[in-house]
């Protein structure tokens, strides 16, 4: 588990920031739809550490992100993208097209540079790369939790030439999810669900909490390959195929998989599921069922959508689990972009007793490893 320590913290450390440059790795990797932002939550959780750099006086604040997975310079990748948003948000903001060695020339406070995966350095961890980014600034803030499962230039190669510290939301990120440790070795009861497409992101997860959590309940394509791997007709439903050993190997009565569905052919119970149906959503006894389990744990986890949310058809399945779980009295630990999605549309951003984890397959490491890379 790791513990931050103050003199690491940007929070206690504001007597370091007046007249200086200032890099701030965040990730603002959101969704953008036909020019519009789709997601807010990590743009918006970025602000309270350029703030504080504003309010203390930073000379300059250079803010680097990625934006997707670009393979060559696509546009929709652009971090140009970003402008017309930032600038409701943050006061004096500019775009830069920064390139290595190049000066920046732009007067306004708060820069930001273009997407830097558009550099094939920066995943590579450049060492040169990560030098002449650092040369841009006099201190590194990171503020990006949820890229910090990758060693990138921008994340972790810049460190080692940078005085670093780390922001606000990565300080709530770590003490958050450091909650599901300390509930465990409080022996209190901890509910986990872990859904969504691939089993390859999250097997770690399953591994690490069959003898930690309570319950794991699974949902979508995970619990496909655990359903076909046991022998079930499955029908047309995404698995992965590659998993099926795997999974036989780790099933246990903790792991619960849902029994009933919604396919495109209509309502199907397990056992009843058809050659060509797909399972596109989960049915309401399973949930029902999930839900009681729930409510008698003391902390709840919850990453990845029970169907196809991006049908509108099957995404209900998920979004009463949602409304549900909100409503319980226990804590819960909620995260990955698509479940976050699921919150924004029953307009819900803000609870006690939820923690809402910018991260996707960062929460699933620091929870899996206790650790994240950035820090090995
Ligand atoms: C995320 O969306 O989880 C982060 O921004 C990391 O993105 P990546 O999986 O493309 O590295």
């Amino acid at each position: 588990m790791i513990v931050l320590k103050k003199e690491n913290l940007l929070r206690f450390n504001k007597n370091k920031i007046r007249n200086k440059k200032i890099i701030v790795r965040v990730d603002y990797n959101v969704e953008i739809k036909d020019g519009k932002i789709e997601e807010y939550y990590r743009i918006e959780k970025s602000l309270q550490t350029i703030n504080f750099l504003i309010k203390n006086k930073a000379e300059k604040i250079i803010l680097i992100t990625h934006l997707g997975r670009p393979k060559n310079k696509e546009k929709v990748y652009s971090t140009k993208n970003l402008i017309p948003y930032l600038r409701k948000i943050i006061k004096d903001v500019a775009y830069f097209n920064w390139q290595p060695d190049k000066e920046i020339n732009v007067k306004n406070k708060v820069i930001l540079l273009e997407n830097i995966r558009y550099f094939k350095e920066e995943e590579e961890n450049n060492e040169s790369f990560s030098e002449s980014l650092a040369k841009l600034g006099d201190i590194f803030i990171n503020e990006a939790f949820s890229v910090s499962h990758r060693k990138h230039s921008s994340v972790y190669g810049i460190t080692k030439f940078l005085p670093t510290y780390f922001g606000f939301n990565f300080e709530e990120e770590i003490k958050n999810l450091n909650k599901v440790f300390e509930y465990i070795k409080k022996r209190k009861r901890v509910g986990v669900v872990i859904s969504g497409i691939k089993i390859e992101t999250k097997i770690d997860l399953i591994n690490k909490f069959l003898n930690k959590a309570e319950i794991i309940i699974l949902g979508g394509g995970i619990a496909n390959t655990f359903l076909k791997a046991k022998g079930f007709e499955i029908g047309k439903s995404i698995y992965d195929e590659e998993y099926l050993d795997k999974v036989k190997k780790i099933y246990s009565n903790k792991i619960l998989i849902p029994f009933d569905f919604i396919t495109q052919n209509g309502y199907r119970f397990l056992g009843e599921i058809k050659k060509d149906d797909v399972i596109l959503d989960i049915g309401n006894e399973s949930l029902k069922i999930f839900l009681d389990e729930l409510k008698k744990m003391d902390l709840v986890v919850w990453n990845g959508p029970l169907g196809k949310i991006e049908d509108k058809k099957y995404i209900k399945g998920s979004l009463n689990f949602a409304k549900e779980i909100i409503k319980m009295g226990n804590k819960k630990i909620i995260g990955g972009g698509d479940t976050l999605k699921i919150f924004e549309k029953i307009r819900v951003k803000k609870l006690k007793n939820v923690f809402f984890s910018t991260g996707g397959g960062a929460m699933l490491y620091y929870l899996a490893h206790e650790n994240l890379p950035i820090f090995k």
